[in-house]
């Protein structure tokens, strides 16, 4: 699908707007329901591709996910330029006996709520297909070795190149049994007949999917599961465990899990994405004719705001006014205007809080005065995409000036793109998502190939930029 974009020739003027609940939240909110016993109540859900594809894996694994009025609940497709022909064709097993009466009528819960009704797991029949969902494959294979199921998870050609080692190897510590290709690819087999034990584990990577994985298997484990990671990443397991009342230590870069979790079902309302915010933002910032725009119930978790953070040091204002937690996360409302950025360096820390915005970041280093440099950023090359590559790539083709580094990217800034380039998101939605922004300030407009990927985080995306007075017409 490619979706041609024009510079925008309106003033943005935005209010009460809302972007898709946070993916890595509504993911967890899923598994921690699964594993649960009885019913939990999630609102909000993240309604893109990865997190269908976590409900549909929990649904092979006997888990009964449903709307309110007790058909098969799958986030929606609601992209309309993109319209999915792959609906449900599961069947949910019956309820448990003595479960609470379900709402009277589906209208009571929105299209991005679900029940779930924990009752234990199942071994799969046939491969549970992640898609394109790196935290559904990881997480999972976490989930399956505690559970002792057998089962074969695999993921599209995009996820089929990123690296599962580093799930297996803390996972065989652990006492577990996983095969992953030569090359430590998908697919990723989990052995059953392999009980766990509690372990210290040393992961090599600040990675939240690695220690998810970790702290899933050793919610089944009876004793203390240690995990450290060189720098902290985000912490929505954490919280969430707390939050059902685990037995959780965290020190530092250390989190220590006494198993096993006796999980019982929960009500949690998802908060928005900042992920998914991060591109609104910074078309507000950026908008040639200017404007200001206004989004609400953001996520504004501190182990994610590093975006919020890089825009401070790119000189940019934005008001935040928090309120109305969702659960166990912060929300806020932020709103921000169109303004002059300078250029600025993005490293340590601020990048790891900020890993899956350094793409838009990148366009926004574009569109400042000056040079700027983002390090610490490596694992980009092993995300949908290697995205520090199709960034360089892409922001050449608009016209920038910019050179690959082994771990970042420096920008030479000019205050403006030209565009005018055909880009491919490269199965990526981040990347779709940060040159459709990019296109919307640029000089000449912009033709993005594969732009459907946009729906793995954020579908109605092309719809948006449409309501907020874009030129976007879809070519094919
Ligand atoms: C995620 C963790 C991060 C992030 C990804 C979502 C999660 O990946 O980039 O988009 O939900 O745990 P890593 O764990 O590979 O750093």
């Amino acid at each position: 699908m490619r979706a041609r974009i024009s510079p925008l020739r309106r003033r943005i003027e935005a209010q009460g707007v809302r972007v898709p609940g946070d993916k890595s939240i509504s993911h967890r909110a899923l598994m921690f329901a699964a594993l649960a016993q009885g019913e939990s109540r999630i609102g909000g859900l993240a309604p893109g591709g990865d997190v269908r594809s976590t409900a549909r894996c929990l649904a092979q694994l006997g888990v009964p996910l449903v709307r309110g009025d007790g058909t098969p609940w799958l986030p929606k497709a609601r992209s309309l330029e993109f319209p999915q022909d792959d609906e449900p064709t599961f069947v949910p097993p019956d309820r448990p006996k003595g479960s609470a009466p379900l709402p009277a009528r589906d209208a009571e819960m929105g299209p991005d709520d679900a029940l779930v009704f924990g009752q234990g797991l199942r071994e799969p029949l046939g491969q549970l297909d992640c898609g394109n969902s790196g935290t559904t494959l990881r997480l999972l294979t976490g989930i399956c070795a505690g559970a002792g199921l057998e089962a074969t998870l695999t993921g599209d050609p995009s996820l089929s190149r990123r690296p599962m080692a580093r799930v297996a190897g803390p996972l065989r510590e652990m006492g577990a049994v996983v095969e992953t290709a030569p090359d430590g690819r998908p697919p990723v087999i989990v052995r059953r007949g392999h009980p766990l034990h509690p372990a210290r584990i040393e992961a090599g990577v600040a990675s939240a999917q690695v220690k998810s994985a970790v702290l899933l298997a050793g919610s089944f484990t009876d004793g203390e599961t240690v995990f450290t990671e060189p720098a902290r990443s985000r912490d929505h397991t954490e919280r969430m465990l707390r939050m059902l009342g685990a037995n959780l230590r965290v020190e530092g870069n250390t989190v220590a899990l006494r198993g096993p979790a006796d999980l019982k079902g929960f009500v949690l309302e998802v908060p928005g994405d900042l992920s998914s915010a991060a591109f609104l933002i910074a078309a507000a910032l950026i908008a040639p004719q200017g404007g200001a725009m206004q989004i609400e119930q953001v996520g504004v978790n501190p182990t994610r705001t590093g975006f919020l953070d890089a825009l401070a040091l790119f000189g940019a204002k934005l008001k935040l006014e928090l309120g109305g937690a969702a659960s166990s996360e912060p929300v806020a409302k932020l709103t921000v205007s169109a303004q002059k950025l300078a250029g600025a360096q993005l490293d340590g820390d601020l990048v790891l809080r900020a890993i899956d915005e350094v793409p838009i970041l990148a366009v926004l280093g574009a569109f400042a005065e000056g040079e700027t440099v983002i390090r610490g950023a490596g694992e980009l090359r092993v995300k949908e995409s290697d995205r520090l590559a199709q960034m360089a790539r892409g922001l050449r083709a608009m016209g920038a000036s910019v050179e690959e580094l082994p771990d970042g990217l420096r920008i030479e800034g000019r205050g403006r793109l030209e565009g005018g380039a055909q880009i491919d998101s490269a199965m990526d939605h981040r990347i779709a998502l940060a040159f459709a922004v990019a296109a919307l300030a640029a000089q000449q407009p912009c033709t993005i190939t594969g732009a459907e990927w946009a729906d793995v985080s954020f579908p109605g995306f092309f719809r948006l930029l449409r309501l907020l007075g874009a030129e976007v017409e879809i070519v094919s």
